[in-house]
């Protein structure tokens, strides 16, 4: 059993159901899971296996008032951390999570595969392939 920490922010909740499938997923795993909007400010310490979650805001880029400052908070100490990303975007392409995945990698992160977006409200097939890919991220 690993204990998992996932921390996400979202303004209107679509990444936060990511968020929640993302968790069903790695509890029905057999894992436990801490799920946390990330004002709460939480601390990495204690977990071996990290889901992050954000929304594409502003210009394709990471919210700037609450997750932004909390991952650049954190950011040094994902060396060598399992982390995974994901969020939901709107009109653009998916470059914040591109960019997002690059920055990560540069911290040391083992980031898995390349980030999980979906575009704006997750569907149930969106919902089922959160889950499946927390399972695997997991696994
Ligand atoms: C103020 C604002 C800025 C946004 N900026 C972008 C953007 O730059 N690129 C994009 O693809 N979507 C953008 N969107 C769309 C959101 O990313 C999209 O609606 C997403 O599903 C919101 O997810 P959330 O409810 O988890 O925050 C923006 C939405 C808002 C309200």
């Amino acid at each position: 059993m690993n204990k998992v920490l996932i921390v996400y922010w979202s303004m209107t909740g679509n990444t936060e159901a990511m968020a929640n499938a993302l968790a069903e997923g790695c509890t029905e795993a057999g894992n436990e899971v801490t799920c946390v909007n990330v004002s709460e400010s939480p601390s990495l310490d204690g977990y071996d296996a990290y889901l992050f979650g954000c929304s594409s805001m502003g210009d394709d880029a990471l919210d700037e008032a609450e997750f932004n400052p909390w991952f650049t908070s954190i950011e040094a100490d994902l060396k060598d951390k399992k982390v995974a990303l994901f969020g939901s975007y709107g009109w653009g392409d998916g470059q914040w999570m591109r960019d997002w995945v690059i920055r990560t990698k540069e911290a040391g992160a083992n980031l898995y595969q390349e980030g999980l977006i979906v575009n704006e409200s997750p569907s149930d097939d969106d919902l089922a392939t959160c889950k499946a890919y927390a399972k695997a991220f997991i696994a």
